[in-house]
Order: C-alpha cells, then structure tokens, then sequence
C-alpha cells in the first residue's frame, strides 16, 4: 500500500479593490488538485496534467515541480522524491489566480507527506516561487488568499519576507468573475505596468484603500464601492480587455457594489452582497463581452474562509 496526499486549491482574485499587488480573495472554486506520492529517487516527476487541454508540459520546469522542490529542499531528509498528478479544474491565464492554486495545491500535497506537523504559514515563500516562474515575480496576492482563504492583505515585511495579515469579510459578500475566451499573460500585463505614478493617483489610491478596508470591517457597501476605484494598475493594462468600461459599466448597472480587473485579467470581477442580484450582474456582464464579440463564461462565488485542503489516501 502507498499514501498518496491530494490537495485542492481554489481560484482567487489578487488586486481586490484598490489593493494592486497586496489585496485578494479566496474563492469556493474552480479548483485544481494535484495528487502527490513519495519516491526515493529524489526527483521531482510531474506524472501527468490532465484538464488544461493539452496546453501544460508535463517536462521541464513547471510551477508544481518548482514548487515540490522547494517544500523537498526545505523540509525532507536528503534522497527523497515525489511524483505528482495536476489536474487543471482553473482557466489557463484567466487572471483567477491559476498557477498559484497549482503552486499552492502542490505544496500542500507535499508538505502533507513529508510531515503532518508542517503548517501553511511555512509553505507560503515555497508557493511565491511559483508565483516567480509564472509571472516573474514572487507577489503573494494570489497565492496567500488560495492557501489561507479569505481576504487577506500580503504586508512586506524584512527582505522579501512577506506578512498576511486577514482581513475581516461581511458575510453577504459575494464576487462574480467574467472571464472572455482570450487568455492574457501576468508577464505581459507586469510589463505594461508604470514605473512611476502621478502623486494624484497615489493619493486616490490610499483613499480608495482606506475606503475599502473600511468598508470591510463594517460591512458598508458604499464604502466599498468608493474603495473599489483603482488608480495604479488598472488604467495601464485595461486596453488588455476589449471592452472594459463598458463591461464595468453594464455591472454597476445590474447592481454591484464595484468592479475591476482580477489580477492581471481579463477576466473583470463585480461585488455584490447578495446573490440574486450577483446572478444578473454575471449575466449583464457576459452580454457586455459579447458585445465587442467576445464569449464569456461567469462565475459567482463567496469568499472561502478556509482555504487549501488537503487528504491522505491509502492505494
Ligand atoms: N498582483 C498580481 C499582478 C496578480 O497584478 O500582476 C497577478 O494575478
């Protein structure tokens, strides 16, 4: 008999509101799962990916084994090896945080057999180098919400340590994220981004945040909305998004409290707290996509407060 552990972690939506780099969601799902298995051949093998379309690699460096790697490296005696299965349940380059929930699923996996006693707060650099592979740079804003759950803020801390600090969410709170059928690269989107911001941009932004975070330990939707106004990455990469205004504009139509792009997008996330409501603005949403002759696929989930999990199993 062989223990195998399987992980599941779910999409998230880094840059929530005004929070670019700092601020994210956990969602219920989609998730993905990897599957992992101890060898004692001291290799990372990436066995198969299954539900990415064909799209993923199973050779060379992918952020599950790099992920594997680190957690082996820094907490296995030397020798030992895993073999891993991913399976793909998130969007490629959705923008809903899809390399960190197979970042953070493979770290789980592997942790959970090297040692019961390893906690999440220390798989969460191993996780960021996913992160580093994927986009090119280690940001935590998806992978701290997907293993952690909730809504968190990724704080700096000393070097390039990274401090999350959880952030209360109003139960209501629902998001809906609309996803066109084009993929956009973080690395890209990252390469549009300013050097340097107007002063009145800056300004906005630290009024919008203080907003935000209020309006979450209060449960107040207006200050929500007011919060949900971003001024760093938003207007540098929203021409990634065919139709954005119009998309945004057709949410705040159908009620939401605010929207904007989910990480690097394209997929464009609405808050709603309440979910009817949520229903009609994913489906005033995907009619905006279409018409600038996109298709669109929604999503409507609330915030997961648990984050990653992950099982043993005997086979
Ligand atoms: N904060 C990151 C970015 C999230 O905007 O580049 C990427 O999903």
């Amino acid at each position: 008999m062989t223990t195998r552990a399987v992980a599941s972690a779910a999409a998230t939506v880094a840059n929530l509101g005004p929070g670019f780099d700092v601020v994210g969601a956990c969602l219920e799902g989609p998730r993905d799962s990897v599957t992992a298995e101890l060898s004692d051949d001291g290799e990372v093998t990436l066995v198969a990916v299954t539900g990415d379309g064909g799209r993923l690699a199973t050779g060379g460096p992918n952020v599950v084994t790099i992920v594997a790697r680190h957690v082996l490296d820094r907490f296995a005696e030397p020798g030992v090896g895993v073999r891993l299965w991913l399976d793909k349940g998130l969007p490629l380059g959705s923008g809903m945080g899809s390399s960190s929930a197979s970042a953070v699923a493979a770290a789980l996996a592997v942790a959970a057999l090297v040692s019961p006693e390893i906690p999440k707060e220390a798989l969460l650099d191993a996780c960021r180098e996913g992160e580093r592979l994927a986009a090119g740079t280690p940001h935590a804003d998806n992978v701290a919400p997907c293993l952690f759950g909730g809504v968190v803020a990724c704080l700096p801390g000393e070097g390039d340590a990274i401090h999350v600090l959880p952030l209360p969410v109003p139960e209501e709170l629902v998001l809906v994220c609309v996803k066109p059928e084009y993929d956009v690269k973080t690395s890209d989107a990252r390469e549009a981004l300013p050097e340097k911001v107007a002063l009145v941009d800056a300004v906005a932004n630290v009024a919008a945040t203080t907003a935000f975070v209020m309006g979450l330990v209060k449960g107040d939707m207006g200050l929500l909305s007011f919060g949900c106004e971003e001024r760093l990455a938003i207007p540098a990469r929203q021409g990634f998004v065919r139709g954005y205004a119009g998309v945004v504009a057709a949410a705040k139509r159908a009620g939401a409290v605010g929207a904007g792009l989910s990480g690097s997008g394209p997929t464009i996330y609405a808050l709603s707290d309440d979910r009817q409501t949520a229903a009609e603005i994913a489906e005033a949403m995907v009619d905006a996509f279409a018409e600038v002759g996109a298709t669109a696929t929604a999503v409507i989930s609330g915030i997961d407060p648990d984050g990653a999990q992950v099982s043993l199993i005997d086979v």
